[in-house]
């Protein structure tokens, strides 16, 4: 369909490719499971930027260095928080991203790839009252978004649960966001204007704005105890359900299975345990609605469901989810950024026409 560009292969990337039938993600080179878990994000980050920068560094210095562009993001931006702490934090975030320097340096991309990781935790604490905290260059990237959250070192178990959340929704070929990434870098603009794209195209629903949603309904559902009265509904008014569906997977995304592990692991009992038990019995139950409301369709559940789950447990409210998806996703969006300015050709694809013709002149 031409609306949707569905099927239609826009660019060539070395970075990720989706098997949407046989449910696998590679990054370059990596299925998701050898890295999930196993990789700490800054070494995702070398490997999806690797070739990009002339100048990139080893595996250590990498990890310094974006300590070390956290502290500068937060010192340029520090003093604007007044300014966009009154805004929703996703618009609050994106707004920061746009006070940044517009190069393509690697400076420049390690500032970008900080940059959600510092404005979120900082503009949540604002909305609360609470000084920013500032970053320590010498801390794990995903431990420092969480102290810098909390005011407090997170347990082991959740600075790992961040960190592969943060690895797993790193890069998915060419979805929405990326796309938008790819076609402002094709213009030749900085890196800045190129995330900004991406931010703009993940903010949606549809993307990345999913998974507070997803609370919301699994709170509806709670509530009311009607899980297959509640989603059949939803569907009857034409809604969607998030959390499932998927534009390239017909079978079950293999980043939900991911993170739902990661769920279990940070607790089996209390709150957690309680909220993925009956977060699953949804699912089986949203599975079977899909089925029968849509049985042309193989809708299966996405990334986004899981993904609610872990950053509740991890102590994010529902109104951040999108904001912590773009602290994951700007590695690949810089990547596929300097991917495409490489090629040196400008995206500019064509419309057809379907609109009134100007009447002729005699
Ligand atoms: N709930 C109800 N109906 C659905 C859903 C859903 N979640 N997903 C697809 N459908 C319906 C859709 O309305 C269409 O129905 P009809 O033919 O009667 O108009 C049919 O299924 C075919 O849809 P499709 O072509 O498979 O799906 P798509 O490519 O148009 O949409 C999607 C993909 C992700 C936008 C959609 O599945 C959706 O809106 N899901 C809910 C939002 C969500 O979870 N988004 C996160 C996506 S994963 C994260 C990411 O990578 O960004």
């Amino acid at each position: 369909m031409a609306n949707g560009l569905d099927d239609v292969v826009a660019a060539e990337t070395v970075l990720s490719d989706v098997d949407g039938l046989g449910g696998r993600l590679t990054i370059r080179g990596h299925s998701l499971p050898e890295l999930a878990g196993r990789w700490r994000y800054p070494q995702v980050v070398r490997l999806l930027l690797d070739g990009f920068f002339d100048d990139l560094p080893g595996d250590a210095e990498l990890a310094q260095a974006i300590g070390r562009s956290r502290v500068e993001v937060f010192e340029r931006l520090q003093p604007m928080l007044p300014a966009l702490v009154p805004l929703d934090v996703y618009s609050g975030m994106r707004a920061g991203v746009a006070l940044l320097p517009d190069g393509d340096t690697l400076a420049d991309a390690l500032l970008m790839i900080a940059a959600p990781a510092v404005l979120t935790p900082a503009l949540l604490r604002g909305e609360r009252g609470s000084p920013a905290i500032a970053p320590n260059p010498q801390a794990d990237h995903a431990a420092d978004m969480l102290r810098m959250l909390s005011g407090t070192d997170a347990s082991p178990a959740l600075v790992t649960a961040l960190d592969t959340y943060l690895v797993t929704v790193c890069d998915h070929g060419l979805n929405a966001s990326t796309f938008a990434t790819r076609v402002v870098a094709s213009t030749q603009a900085g890196l800045t204007s190129a995330i900004l794209a991406g931010l703009g195209a993940l903010k949606g629903p549809l993307h990345g704005g999913a998974p507070g949603p997803v609370i919301e309904m699994l709170d509806a559902i709670e509530a009311g105890g009607d899980a297959a009265g509640w989603l059949r509904a939803e569907i009857a008014r034409g809604e969607r359900i998030m959390g499932f569906g998927h534009r390239i997977y017909r079978v079950r995304d293999p980043r939900a299975d991911v993170l739902k592990a990661v769920v279990r692991q940070l607790g089996a009992e209390g709150a957690t345990g309680r909220r993925l038990a009956f977060a699953e019995t949804v699912e089986q139950t949203a599975l079977e609605v899909l089925r029968q409301a849509k049985p042309s369709r193989s809708i299966q559940t996405n990334v986004e469901f899981y993904t609610a789950l872990l950053l509740e447990a991890a102590g994010f409210p529902a109104e951040a989810f999108s904001n912590v998806f773009a602290a994951g996703r700007v590695a690949g969006w810089v990547a596929h950024a300097r991917e495409q300015q490489t090629t040196g050709r400008l995206i500019r694809p064509q419309s057809r026409y379907v609109g009134p013709v100007p009447d002729l002149v005699a």
